[in-house]
């Protein structure tokens, strides 16, 4: 699991750790190409300027979802990844997509799934006054956050908390999440089997958490 594709909507800084530790040595893989949404995506100029391929379409170029999505993976699909990682992608993925990809893509949540899936998950954890938060990676299935989670990381909710801030601190631990996960799956030491995430060949009884 080398080639990693990357679908990102917004500002790419999981996409820029990947980046970095791809450079520095730290992970052995590639990052073959970044696809998004949105053409003024951050995420898009960060692939430029390390030099990897990025493609944005735009969805209302497209008559239904499915149509984007064929179109989008078959893009995708051309840089053969192995791998496809979702960080920070803000669309539903239709059901077929995701379905013929089952094991060879992960995505990175705001929460501890299945706590608070969609969007807004800060302001969710605060709502429910939540004295932990924090992020997960898991496979993409059909439903929405719903896949089986493969890693998470924890952080505290403290007194006078907003949405922002509880961001910030939950972004500083997604970003080593995000790498440890993709290394164990690049390894191939994490792999999706039969339905459940297993760790050299053996089924998690719960999420690792790093
Ligand atoms: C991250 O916090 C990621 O977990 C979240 O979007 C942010 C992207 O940040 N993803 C979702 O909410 C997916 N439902 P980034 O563009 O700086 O990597």
């Amino acid at each position: 699991m080398r080639r990693i594709a990357v679908l990102a909507s917004g500002r790419g800084s999981n996409l820029q750790a990947l980046i970095d530790a791809i450079a520095a040595g730290r992970l052995a893989a590639e990052v073959v190409g970044v696809f998004s949404d949105r053409a003024g995506a951050g995420a898009l100029e960060r692939a430029r300027a390390a030099g990897i391929a990025a493609v944005s379409l735009r969805p209302r170029d497209f008559d239904s979802r499915p149509a984007f999505d064929e179109a989008l993976f078959s893009r995708i699909d051309g840089v053969q990844p192995d791998l496809i990682v979702c960080a920070g992608y803000m669309r539903l993925l239709s059901e077929h997509v995701v379905e013929a990809r089952a094991g060879r893509m992960i995505n990175i949540h705001p929460s501890l799934l299945p706590a608070f899936k969609g969007l807004h998950t800060h302001q969710q954890a605060l709502d429910a006054g939540a004295t932990e938060h924090g992020a997960s990676v898991h496979f993409v299935t059909a439903e929405l956050d719903g896949g089986p989670v493969i890693a998470q990381a924890r952080v505290p909710v403290l007194p006078g908390d907003d949405a922002a801030r509880l961001a910030e601190r939950v972004l500083a631990r997604e970003h080593p999440l995000l790498l440890a996960t993709v290394g164990a799956l690049v390894e191939g030491r994490v792999r999706l089997l039969a339905g459940r995430v297993a760790d050299r060949g053996r089924p998690l009884a719960a999420p690792l958490q790093l």
